[in-house]
């Protein structure tokens, strides 16, 4: 029997990336030594530390290398050193860039809320408790791309767009996802005052009415979506939206599970995928050991998905969910009276579960 053999490029990035990327990389390890498939990772900068070292966000060969790739696992990219940068020259532009190039127009951001976290949310545990929702986030199109685009001396001007065709893939991506869930879609937009938003609820109806007529679909303006994520959100089973709705009610999301360091994500549509943290590159724990690397080691979990290694990444998700459980966390998610551990010490203890339980679980 031939061995599996994946193919990785890893981009730390800036600021916590690299910290947090680390863990990610020490938990792909265990999984693929405990259960017999082989990872090639291969490490390149991105973001700021590409600026530094190429004076390019995202150097030519470092996008070759992603091309060519199994999968890309990401950290964070930006800091305060880069904001005065022009945009185009930012790190933010070369992630922006490389999720173009990558042709990932389906982000999945899942948001869950592990028994043992309940307490950890400034939301109240028995609102929280319970929540399991995804968040389908357009990635390639929207404000973020839209021409034209700039800045003069007295007024500056970004274009929402949207074209049917990018609407209906965004939207089939999320009726699938449903399916495979609870069956509910809900189609998040501004349609009372923005035309983008007219269209994208026709689009979004008809690829229904059509294609997935079995499920469920509503429709809420995204100021009111944002307030119902927190007021009430088991009501929730797939979200999908545009790219900067999707970036804003993901960072919200957060609040239910208690912190930005537990939410991972998967951008898919191209041939290679990218895996990162829904957190940046949170410049105030930089270099501490303070930040949480679960994002990125749940990153992981759906790299390993997307490869069709299922059984590691159940385990990987296994291993997070009993580390949390036995309270082994960082400080974003103690309460009084907890010790916090370090970033590294939560990853070792990932990558040990996995290790322990392999022969267990298989
Ligand atoms: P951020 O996500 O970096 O941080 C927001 C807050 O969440 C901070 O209080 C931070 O300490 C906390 N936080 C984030 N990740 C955490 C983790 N793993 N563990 C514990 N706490 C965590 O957002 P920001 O401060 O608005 O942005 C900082 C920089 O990151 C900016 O340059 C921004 O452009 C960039 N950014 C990059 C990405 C990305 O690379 N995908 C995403 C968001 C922001
Ligand atoms: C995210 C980030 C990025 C985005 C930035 C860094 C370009 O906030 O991945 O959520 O807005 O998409
Ligand atoms: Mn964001």
């Amino acid at each position: 029997m031939s061995t599996a053999s994946y193919h990785i490029v890893v981009l730390p990035g800036d600021g916590i990336g690299p910290e947090v990327t680390q863990e990610a990389v020490r938990v792909l390890e265990a999984a693929a030594e405990a259960l017999g498939f082989q990872v090639h990772m291969e490490t390149h900068p991105v973001g700021g530390a590409a600026i530094e070292a190429f004076g390019d966000p995202l150097p030519e060969p470092v996008l070759a290398a992603c091309l060519k790739a199994d999968a890309v696992l990401l950290g964070a990219v930006g800091g305060p050193q880069w904001d005065n940068l022009d945009r185009s020259q930012r790190p933010e532009a070369g992630l922006l860039r490389l999720r173009k190039a990558l042709e990932a127009y389906a982000n999945l951001r899942p948001v869950e809320v592990p028994e043992a976290l309940a307490n950890a949310s400034p939301l109240r545990p028995e609102l929280v408790a319970g929540t399991n929702l995804l968040i389908v986030r357009e990635l390639t199109g929207g404000i973020y791309f839209g021409e034209p685009r700039g800045r003069n001396g007295q007024m500056a001007w970004n274009t929402m767009r949207y074209t049917r065709e990018e609407i209906e893939r965004i939207a089939r991506v999320a009726f699938q996802w449903a399916a495979r869930r609870r069956g509910r879609v809900t189609s998040v937009d501004k349609a009372n005052v923005l035309e983008v938003s007219q269209l994208w609820r026709e689009v979004v109806s008809r690829v229904h009415r059509e294609e997935f007529p079995e499920l469920e679909l509503e429709h809420l303006y995204v100021d009111n979506a944002a307030m119902q994520l927190v007021r009430n959100p088991r009501h929730f089973d797939v979200v999908v939206t545009g790219n900067l709705f999707g970036d804003i009610l993901s960072d919200l999301a957060a609040t239910l599970p208690g912190s930005l360091g537990l939410l991972p994500s998967a951008s898919l549509g191209g041939r290679v995928g990218l895996f990162e943290p829904v957190h940046g590159s949170a410049p105030d724990l930089a270099g501490q050991g303070k930040a949480n690397p679960m994002a990125a080691i749940l990153s992981v979990a759906m790299l390993l998905e997307a490869l069709g290694q299922d059984v590691a990444a159940r385990l990987v998700r296994r291993a997070v969910d009993a580390a949390l459980a036995e309270g082994v966390k960082t400080a974003d998610l103690c309460r009084a009276g907890e010790t916090p551990l370090s970033t590294e010490a939560v990853g070792r203890y990932v990558a040990n579960f996995v290790r322990q339980q392999a022969t267990v679980f298989t």
